[in-house]
C-alpha cells in the first residue's frame, strides 16, 4: 500500500513541467546558449519571439496584424497571447522539461503566468543573460546584416526594444532575485566561454 502510494506520488512529482526562464536583452545571446542547453542538458527551447513570429506567418491567426505591429514597436505583445502559445506548446511537446525563452518580459507577462500557469509548474531558475547594450547593438545589426529577415533588427526598432527591456523586463528580473531564483552570466563574453557558465550553473543545480 505504502509502495504503491509512494510510487503513485513519484509519477505525480514527475508529471510536474519544470521550468526555466530565459531573460536577457536584445541580442543577449538567449537563443544561441538555448540551443547549446537544448542539446546537452535535454530541454524543450520555447522561445516566446519564435512562437509570436510563427503566430505572426498563420494566415489563419486574428493576432497577425496585432503581433507585426508590437514587435517593430519592440512592445511587448498581450500576455494571453503570448501564454496560450506557450501552453499549447508545451502541451503539445508531451515533455516535461523547458526552457522559457524571453518570457515573462514585463508586469503584464508575470501576471498572467502566475495567474494561468504558475501553479501547475516548478520554476527552477531564472537564467540572466547580462550583456552591455554596446555589444547587444552590434549583435543584433549583425544579424539583421547577415540576413535574420527580422522587420526589428534595425536601429530604430532596437532602440525601442532596448528602452522596454530596461523599463519593463529588468523589473521583473529584480522580482526574481529576490527570490533568489536568477542565475546571472556574463553575456558579454563568446558563445563558448558563455556555455560554460552555463553548464557550471545547470551542473550545480539539481536537475532532477
Ligand atoms: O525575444 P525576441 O527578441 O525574439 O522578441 C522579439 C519581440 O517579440 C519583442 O521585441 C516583442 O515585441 C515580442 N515579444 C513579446 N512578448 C514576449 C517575447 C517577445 O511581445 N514575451
Ligand atoms: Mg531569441
Amino acid at each position: 500500500m505504502i509502495t504503491g502510494l509512494r510510487s503513485k506520488l513519484k509519477q505525480f512529482i514527475k508529471m510536474v513541467p519544470k521550468v526555466v526562464f530565459v531573460l536577457g536583452g536584445p541580442g543577449a545571446g538567449k537563443g544561441t546558449q538555448c540551443q547549446n542547453i537544448v542539446r546537452d542538458f535535454g530541454f524543450v527551447h520555447l522561445s516566446a519571439g519564435d512562437l509570436l513570429r510563427e503566430e505572426r506567418a498563420n494566415p489563419n491567426s486574428q493576432y497577425g496584424e496585432l503581433i507585426e505591429n508590437y514587435i517593430r514597436e519592440g512592445k511587448i505583445v498581450p500576455v494571453d497571447i503570448t501564454c496560450s502559445l506557450l501552453e499549447r506548446a508545451m502541451e503539445e511537446s508531451g515533455k516535461e522539461r523547458f526552457l522559457i525563452d524571453g518570457f515573462p518580459r514585463n508586469q503584464d507577462n508575470l501576471e498572467g503566468w502566475n495567474r494561468r500557469v504558475a501553479s501547475k509548474v516548478q520554476l527552477l531558475m531564472v537564467l540572466f543573460f547580462d550583456c552591455p547594450i554596446e555589444i547587444c547593438t552590434e549583435r543584433c545589426l549583425n544579424r539583421g546584416a547577415a540576413g535574420s529577415g527580422r522587420s526589428d533588427d534595425n536601429l530604430e526598432s532596437l532602440k525601442k526594444r532596448f528602452n522596454t527591456y530596461q523599463v519593463e523586463t529588468k523589473p521583473i528580473i529584480d522580482y526574481y532575485q529576490k527570490m533568489n531564483l536568477v542565475r546571472r552570466l556574463d553575456a558579454s563574453l563568446s558563445p563558448d566561454e558563455v556555455f560554460n557558465q552555463v553548464k557550471n550553473v545547470l551542473n550545480e543545480s539539481n536537475l532532477q
